[in-house]
């Protein structure tokens, strides 16, 4: 008898060998619903990040430097040395001293293995959610080139390390007043522990590494120390997702803080 479903001899979901259901999807709820809030989410990100990484203006002001500029490596940042000198670039560096230091955050974000769930979904549809055909007629995986490079992320996640140190160094120092005196606090300091809080948690709770950590291990009871560090960042990793958000969000509003401070909208509420 012929087939209930005829369909065109081609790849992907509707290839001969796939199971004959004519229906891109058989969901009733709003499956969409995720991938286009996720979409949104990242979209807005990238848009106000790349205005504010090429902007080069309003990035500091004392005693907060934005942690879109932070470590800041160019020459350029001079005037707002007010601790140490890190201008590995000097005055040939003509661009925005940002573009130097984002590649590391953003090629761990971007090779995350939650981020590249919510983009494929998002922006790829590959697939656009469980059980919804995607539209390609090919699937690769990650075994080739561009997308082999994904398993950079743990050499990513090292670089990671250093830039979240960077910016607890920078959050040390936000315990300054705008003339540098220790011992004080105003809003931007809260603004700047609730983002490292965060930037750590986020950090320590990748995959990489939990399997840094616990991974490779015959025994957990000879290694008692990593077995409890495992634990922990396997708790941490359980809201790997909502880390992510939350640190991508901190950040942001931590640069937003510093930019509306430095270009003069309101100063910085100080509690002492
Ligand atoms: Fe998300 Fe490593 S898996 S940061």
């Amino acid at each position: 008898p012929p087939a209930a479903h005829p369909r065109p001899a081609r790849g992907g979901v509707r290839a001969p060998t796939r199971a004959a259901i004519a229906a891109g999807h058989l969901r009733t709820d709003r499956w969409w619903v995720p991938p286009a809030t996720t979409a949104a989410g990242l979209f807005a990100f990238v848009v106000y990040s790349t205005w504010r990484a090429f902007a080069d203006a309003d990035y500091y002001a004392a005693p907060y430097v934005s942690p879109f500029y932070s470590p800041c490596l160019a020459q350029r940042c001079r005037p707002m040395h007010a601790g140490p000198n890190w201008d590995l670039f000097g005055g040939w560096w003509g661009i925005s001293p940002a573009i130097i230091i984002l590649v590391f955050p953003l090629g761990f974000r971007l090779t995350c293995y939650y981020y590249r769930k919510a983009y494929y979904r998002a922006f790829w549809a590959a697939p656009p959610a469980c059980a919804v055909a995607e539209p390609h007629r090919t699937y690769t995986g990650e075994a080739r080139f561009p997308l082999v490079l994904q398993n950079l992320h743990r050499y990513f996640f090292y670089a990671a390390l250093l830039v979240a140190g960077v910016l607890t160094y920078d959050t040390v120092l936000a315990f300054r007043d705008p003339r540098y005196h220790w011992g004080h606090m105003g809003l931007g300091t809260v603004v700047f522990l609730v983002n490292i809080v965060l930037i750590w948690a986020y950090t320590l709770s990748c995959h990489s590494c939990r399997h840094i950590v616990g991974g490779r291990l015959k025994h957990f009871s000879q290694h008692p120390v990593r077995y409890r560090m495992w634990q922990f960042i396997g708790r941490l990793n359980a809201r790997h997702m909502q880390l992510a958000w939350a640190s991508l969000a901190s950040v942001a509003l931590a640069d937003l803080y510093v930019y509306l401070l430095a270009s003069g909208v309101f100063d910085d509420p100080r509690f002492f």
